[in-house]
Formats: C-alpha cells, structure tokens, sequence
C-alpha cells in the first residue's frame, strides 16, 4: 500500500479497491431487535454511510453468553444471518464495502440480560454497574472459562465468521480491545489463570491468537482483522506489560497474513502507533480518539495517522454524526454535531438515521468533547 497523507486519494484493502482511505469505526448503537437481528432501522443507518468505502459493522455476539446489553446485534443464528443479509446488500448496491465485528463480552455481561452466567478468564467482576432491560446493575461474578469453554468458544467466533461471509460481509474483525472477553485474557487485573492461558505476556496472548487463527481458518485469513486497544483501562481492564504484550501477539499473529490491524488509541503525538507500525508488516487501520470534532480537528488526526504510518483511518462519531462525512471533508464543510450523547440507550431513529447530510440543512459549526470508549458505557 501506498504511503500518501491524503486520506481521500483512492486506497486498497488486500483485494478490495477503496475510494479513499477513510473507513467507518464500529458503532455499538442498540438497535437490534430483542433477540439480536438487525431490522429495516439499521439497513438505512448502515446505507446512509455506505460513502465510508469499508465499513465496520458494529459489535455483534458470536453466542448467547457473549452478549453485551441489551439489543445488541448478534450473528449466531439463521435469523441473524438473514437480518445481516439485508443490512450488507443494501450497502452494497450503495457502493460499499463491510466487515462485521464480532465480539463477546466475556465478564462486561449480565445474567438479566442473557438469562446465564457470564463467563471469563477468572471469577474478577467488572467493577462497574452494567445497563440491562432491568436497569442498571451491579456486575455479577464471572465463570472462570474451562479448556472447553475455551475451545467452544473459539469455534464460536469461526462459526459466526462463517455466518458472517454468508451473509454477505467481505470479512470479519475480531474484537480483542476496549476490555471484552478477549481484552481481559490479554490484562493481567483480570487474568489471573495458572494454567497455559495465563501467567507471562506470552500466555496471555493465547487466547487472542487462537480465535483470530480458527476465524482465519474459517474464512481465510485475508478476510479477518483484528482490533487492539493498547493500555487501554475500558471497562476496568489493566495491562501493566503493554510493552511486552503487544510485541508477544503481534510476533504471533505476523506470519497469518491478516486482512488488517486496526488499533485504537488516545495518543496525540501517534507514539504508540509508531511503535505498532514497526511491529506489523501488514495492513494497520488506525483510530485515533478524537478529542475535537471539527473539520479542521478530523482532517488533521486523519493526515497525522497516515504519517505516523497508518494504511487506512477509521472514524466513530463522524460518521455517526455524518452520513456524509467524506463529501464534507472533501468540501471543508462544517460537521453535524453529536447528539445526546448518541441516544444510546433509547433505540429508534431519533439520534440514528436522522443525521442530516449536508444539503437538508443549514450549516452549524461542531463542537464535541466527549471522550469515546466503547459502546453503551459512554451513555
Ligand atoms: C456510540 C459508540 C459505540 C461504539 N461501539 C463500538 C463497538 O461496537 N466496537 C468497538 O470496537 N468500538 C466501539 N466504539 C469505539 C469506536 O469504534 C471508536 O474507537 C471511538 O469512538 C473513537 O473514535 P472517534 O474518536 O472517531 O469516535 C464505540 C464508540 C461509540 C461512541
């Protein structure tokens, strides 16, 4: 790929050509019916956006157990599939492209919301309430995760990968940041296992690297990509070896030839993904945390992650504000504001779909100073 700080030059993705290096973040939004499947609501969000040229579908669980909060989406079942079907040909005949994040919660989960027992690398609960239909409630004790649970799991992810390609989507990002499942086998606060999956940075990053193997298994490794969040302390997860590993999962993962990297991080002066760049060979997306939501303030972050050598740039709230994002930052035009807070928790369109694009309305200058996390915990 080439090196170009003009985000908006044509870009490429392993076989995919791209209209520019611009890609939508995944965005959590709770509007999935009780059971998970995506509905006609979300078919217009995701098309309204289409101009992305790759977009990441939000979160989705791979089983019951993984689920987050409530109408989160999920692919693990024929209704799923069918619901996500029409969500990825809709973008599709928009000129889009999509993968879908998979993603299980692991301990950030709640029996009032799945009916089970969360479960995770030790019986550490998050040390925070979580959002069910019920409320908010306190966080329960976790199943400690058994070799079964741990190879169940696993063929969970390649599962719903598969679903994920029979429903349309051109690949899947395996969710390993912002302190799920995967996250909390990485952090040593909440993996405390004596056995091969615990202990040193190098046992830790097992479990990442065997589920992102069966899903590249699955499907083929130039259809999967990774999330990583470094340092990252979401949802009450801490590292204290981000140093040693990071190195020790990227070592592991280099030689699968990946779809992309894609790294999240609050790092103005792009030091840490510097450090990233030198120790990945393959596609790396990165997703600086904007703390400014302006032209100006996005249009910078974009170009500095370009050359702090990023191949491609995702955005969340830019696009969730902007359907047409991309033409306003051709254009130098002024950005929808964010919303109540992205209207979380509330469902429907208010806040959803109902972003104007640019010529339905009079230009209003954007501000916003809301630090983004993950998903419904910043509501
Ligand atoms: C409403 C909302 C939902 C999010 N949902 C997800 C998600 O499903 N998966 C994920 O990895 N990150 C999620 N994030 C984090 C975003 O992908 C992104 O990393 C973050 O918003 C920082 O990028 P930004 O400054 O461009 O918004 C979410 C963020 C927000 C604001």
């Amino acid at each position: 790929m080439t090196r170009t700080t003009d985000f908006l030059a044509p870009a490429r993705l392993g076989r995919l050509g791209l209209p520019h290096h611009l890609v939508m973040a995944p965005l959590t939004r709770n509007r999935a019916e009780a059971d998970g499947t995506p509905g006609p609501l979300m078919v217009t969000h995701y098309t309204q956006r289409a101009t992305a040229g790759l977009l990441i579908g939000e979160a989705s669980t791979p089983n019951a157990v993984g689920q987050t909060y409530p109408n989160i989406t999920a692919i693990h079942t024929d209704r799923h599939e069918a619901g996500w079907r029409r969500v990825t040909e809709a973008v599709r005949a928009a000129g889009g492209h999509m993968f879908l994040q998979l993603q299980h919660g692991g301990r950030v989960s709640h029996p009032a919301t799945t009916g089970l027992t969360p479960v995770a690398p030790s019986p550490v609960p998050l040390p925070e309430t979580i959002f069910t239909p019920r409320g908010h409630r306190p966080a329960v004790v976790p199943r400690e995760m058994t070799r079964d649970d741990i190879r169940a799991t696993a063929a969970d992810f390649a599962a719903a990968a598969r679903r994920a390609v029979a429903a349309g989507f051109e690949g899947v990002e395996v969710h390993s940041a912002n302190g799920h499942l995967l996250h909390q086998f990485l952090a040593g606060n909440t993996n405390r296992r004596t056995d091969g999956y615990g202990g040193p940075a190098g046992r830790r990053v097992r479990f990442t690297a065997e589920v992102t193997e069966a899903v590249a298994d699955a499907i083929g490794a130039d259809r999967v990509g990774l999330r990583i969040s470094p340092g990252s302390t979401v949802n009450g997860v801490r590292e204290d070896d981000t140093e040693a590993l990071y190195p020790a999962l990227l070592a592991r993962l280099k030689d699968l030839d990946l779809a992309y990297l894609h790294l999240v991080h609050a790092d103005p002066d792009t030091t840490v993904y510097r450090r990233i760049r030198a120790d990945w060979p393959g596609v790396l997306i990165g997703n600086p945390v904007l703390t400014d939501l302006t032209t100006e303030a996005v249009t910078r972050a974009a170009r500095d992650m370009l050359a702090a050598g990023a191949d491609l740039v995702a955005l969340g709230r830019p696009f969730l504000a902007n359907p047409d994002l991309v033409r306003r930052l051709r254009l130098g035009a002024p950005l929808n504001p964010v919303r109540d807070r992205y209207l979380m928790y509330v469902g429907g369109a208010d806040g959803y779909t109902d972003y104007p694009a640019l010529d339905a309305q009079a230009p209003s200058p954007s501000r916003d100073s809301i630090v983004a996390t993950d998903g419904p915990r910043v509501a």
